[in-house]
């Protein structure tokens, strides 16, 4: 397996594989890689000649310094998990300089009001910080195909979105969520839970299963105030937002129409660790 941290090395491996004419699948991933990751990769092996899974900390995209600093890094054991799967993966893992070239920064994006609603209301800067490192690595990888997770659904909508207006020739594959035995939505951000904690996140996604049930009887509104009571009464567990949208315009659903798709999201403190997740309603 080749592991690659500069820019101009991992471009020149590429230029040889398009030479050669094989496909290439991308898989985008802050590292700490769980089996959600996994079935990214392995789907995209199926689908490709080729795989090249990047592990790169994107700073700009975090709103809280704090988050950044803990945010897991297990390179060592990412590393591992992706040589026992298949010798046909590349690993692209940047430093912060190789990436940004001691500018830091995010560019600015607008992706037709998809960045101003539920993720991009709570944090600032974040989805401007995904565009940026996606842009770069679709530019410097040149996948035919690339791989992300329905878990950030918003984050999947951007991408497509940020292809679309930037022409880049790329097809966006969407992969289901990965859910651990409990139900609770796989994130590297799991293995910072404390016990009490834990065992308390799988009430997200059975809130979320009940609210899928509910959708089909009654309002959005009444859904949405029924989560809202749920939670209001947790201990653990803080309610950020839950909010029905539609799944094209992610604005929230006012009147449910017949032809349309909708979706649940949320988003959950539970103690300092901020989970997110999401279900289709229809
Ligand atoms: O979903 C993630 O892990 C990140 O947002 C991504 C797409 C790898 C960009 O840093």
């Amino acid at each position: 397996m080749d592991i690659y941290s500069e820019k101009q090395q991992i471009a020149t491996a590429i230029r040889t594989l398009k030479a050669e004419k094989a496909t290439l699948g991308l898989v985008p991933t802050m590292g700490a890689l769980h089996k959600g990751h996994l079935a990214l990769v392995k789907k995209a092996l199926e689908e490709n000649d080729k795989v090249c899974v990047s592990i790169f900390v994107n700073p700009t995209q975090f709103d809280n310094p704090d988050d950044l600093a803990k945010y897991p890094r297990t390179l060592e054991q990412d590393l591992e998990l992706l040589k026992s799967l298949s010798d046909s993966i590349l690993i692209f893992a940047p430093t912060v300089e190789a990436v940004y070239e001691g500018r830091t920064l995010s560019e600015k994006f607008h992706f037709d009001g998809l960045e101003h609603e539920m993720e991009g209301k709570f944090r600032i800067g974040h989805f401007d910080g995904v565009g940026t490192i996606v842009k770069r690595l679709f530019d410097i990888i040149q996948p035919d195909k690339a791989y992300f997770g329905e878990k950030d659904f918003q984050q999947l909508q951007i991408i497509k979105k940020l292809v679309e207006i930037h022409k880049i020739p790329v097809n966006i594959v969407a992969c289901p969520i990965y859910r651990e035995p409990s139900g609770l939505a796989m994130s590297s951000r799991n293995t910072r839970l404390k016990p009490d904690y834990k065992k308390a996140a799988p009430f997200i996604y059975k809130t979320l299963k009940t609210a899928k049930k509910q959708f089909g009887t009654k309002s959005a509104v009444n859904v949405t105030q029924w989560v809202e009571k749920q939670f209001a009464s947790h201990k653990l567990l803080k309610l950020e937002y839950f909010i029905i949208a539609d799944e094209t315009s992610l604005k929230t659903v006012t009147r449910k129409s017949s032809t349309k798709q909708y979706r649940a999201f949320i988003a959950v403190y539970a103690d300092d660790i901020r989970l997110i997740d999401n279900i289709a309603l229809n």
